[in-house]
């Protein structure tokens, strides 16, 4: 199966009750040949409207956040989130939501198969590197996981509701640029590639 089989299985999807309620899927956005993946949480109002992940202002600011570490969605990086379909009123995504929907970032990991992921807040952590991580203590730490290397950062819709916390997700930006280099992750992709 390629991506595009997958994204369009993903479509129509119903494994779970988000499928009843969602005005579009969610798959995923970005260069499928990055060698990066950023994994949020779930849609909200305007990612479920458009189809598109992090188009809404917490998406402008993951932009930003890309940008000042030369990464784009159109360029180097891909992303996704933990589920494919908006809960709804933006609540957490239930274990259940969570475990039906897994199968298909597993697989999208699998045909992309990056070299480093990134876990954009609590619910991608705690579904992805460890149930029990806490954002405040582990964020920008280095977990080398089934041949990944996983990290977490803020998620950046927490960023805009805590200004405070900027100065930290910027360090873990620098440490995933490091990163980059010290484990020769390719990001020079033309816009033609991506
Ligand atoms: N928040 C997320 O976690 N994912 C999106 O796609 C948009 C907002």
């Amino acid at each position: 199966m390629n991506l595009e089989e997958l994204r369009l299985k993903c479509l129509d999807c119903h494994q779970c009750s988000l499928g009843a309620t969602r005005t579009n899927t969610v798959f995923g956005v970005g260069n499928p040949a990055a060698e990066i993946l950023f994994v949020g949480e779930g849609p909200g109002e305007q990612e479920d409207l458009s189809g598109i992940p992090f188009v809404g202002k917490a998406g402008q600011l993951l932009d930003k956040m890309l940008a000042s570490i030369d990464l784009s969605r159109e360029r180097n990086v891909y992303i996704a989130n933990i589920v494919k379909c908006r809960p709804p009123h933006n609540r957490d995504p239930l274990p259940e939501e969570r475990s039906a929907c897994l199968p298909f970032l597993r697989l999208q990991t699998l045909l992309i198969h990056p070299k480093i992921i990134v876990c954009l807040g609590k619910v991608a952590a705690t579904t992805l590197i460890d149930p029990e991580f806490r954002i405040m203590r582990a964020h920008g730490v280095w977990y080398e996981r089934k041949g990944f290397w996983m990290t977490a950062t803020f998620h950046p819709a927490a960023l805009l509701r805590n200004e405070n916390l900027k100065k930290d997700a910027y360090a873990d930006l620098l440490g995933l640029k490091e990163k980059i280099q010290q484990l020769g992750v390719r990001t020079d992709f033309s816009l033609a590639e991506g």
